[in-house]
């Protein structure tokens, strides 16, 4: 290979190089524009919003005010924002507005993602990533442990600002996927007269089947400091538990976003109490709300968000997201005979499982 060759081939390396080792840049400069409020202003702003209404309108130090444009210019660059091209100079150009994305972290959205942002990019989740490597060396259970010395469950439990950030978390991405279901998947709650929402947090999936359908008895369970002091309504209660032990009585029972916390092991063993507790016919079934890996557009977005959670799951409790034979693998373990998939929210499905 000829010399000049060679160096256009290591500079593309290294380009490819510094793109992926700063990812983390992305997602803590969004982090940054939640937090001083800019998706809510430039929403209420009701136009293209110039950087010098932007400036002006954020809560910063007047110090900082330049180093605004350079936050922007990123975010333009990863989707968040667009900017109106009209000057000759970057920094003259029109104003900004919000995107697809960028919509789904506004204060006024009812379906936003803030919550999930915000617990997701916490230190306290980001922790374990540095001790990955010390991790595969010891013999921890988890990356979380090694990092906090305790299980992520322990953690939630035993510390309340992270516990109530992660159900304020999971009740947001809750919002978005229970629209979805009960607007466009009715089909799987009809015929049933019974649901318990398995690991259903603080009631989010919950409340609004419940609501939804009137004649339908729903349960939430989870564990006991999770739903303490949380009201039913004359369709809902709350019931404190464990999985492992024993799952109320119902026709249906509800898994979203359960089985990829654990190993499969502990799947199969939540699998056969689920069991358990729906009638062996006449309508019984698991609902299941979880990845199917590949099972997605083979676009990169897509793969690269299942192979993250993927490794997330990994990190913070051993465990996985699992292909449609895995799942298959699981079903068959726990005494399950077949099972439907509907691929309708995004990255995750519904897989509907039968006795
Ligand atoms: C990833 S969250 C999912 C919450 C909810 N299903 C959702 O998707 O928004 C997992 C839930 O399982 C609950 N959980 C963990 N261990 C449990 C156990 N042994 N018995 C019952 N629930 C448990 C947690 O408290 C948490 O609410």
């Amino acid at each position: 290979m000829a010399n000049d060759e060679r160096y256009t081939e290591l500079l593309e390396a290294q380009t490819h190089l510094w793109s992926q080792i700063c990812n983390l840049i992305n997602s803590a400069s969004l982090k940054c524009a939640v937090e001083l409020g800019i998706p809510d202003v430039i929403h209420s702003h009701g136009k293209p919003m110039t950087l010098p209404e932007l400036v002006s309108a954020l809560p910063i130090n007047p110090s900082k005010a330049h180093y605004i444009y350079r936050l922007m210019r990123t975010l333009v660059h990863s989707g968040f924002f667009v900017q109106q091209k009209e000057g000759t100079n970057e920094q003259e150009n029109g104003g900004y507005l919000l995107t697809r994305v960028s919509r789904l972290l506004l204060k006024d959205e009812p379906l936003n993602a803030r919550a999930f942002l915000l617990a997701v990019v916490d230190p306290i989740m980001r922790k374990p990533w540095y001790f990955l490597s010390d991790w595969f060396k010891n013999d921890d259970p988890t990356a979380f442990e090694t990092a906090h010395g305790r299980s992520f469950w322990d953690y939630l439990a035993q510390e309340p600002r992270l516990g109530n950030f992660f159900d304020e978390a999971m009740a947001s991405d809750s919002c978005l996927i229970t629209n979805v279901l009960i607007n466009e998947c009715k089909e799987v709650f009809e015929g049933l007269t019974s649901l318990v929402d398995v690991g259903g947090g603080t009631g989010t999936v919950g409340r609004a089947i419940a609501k939804t359908f009137p004649h339908l008895k729903c349960t939430v369970f989870d564990l006991p400091h999770v739903i303490a002091d949380l009201q039913g309504t004359e369709n809902l209660d709350f019931v404190g538990g464990d999985m492992f032990e024993a799952i109320p009585p119902a026709n249906a029972i509800l898994l979203k976003w359960i089985l990829h916390n654990w190993t499969e092991e502990e799947c199969v063993k939540i699998l056969k109490r689920c069991k358990e507790a729906i009638p062996s016919k006449d309508g019984g079934k698991v609902i299941i709300i979880d990845m199917i890996m590949e099972k997605v557009k083979a676009d990169d977005e897509s793969v690269e968000a299942q192979l993250s959670s993927d490794m997330t799951m990994m990190v913070l409790f051993r465990a996985q997201e699992r292909s449609e034979k895995e799942w298959e693998k699981l079903f068959l373990a726990a005494g399950f005979s077949h099972y439907k998939i509907t691929s309708a929210l995004g990255l995750r499905s519904i897989i509907e499982v039968y006795p």
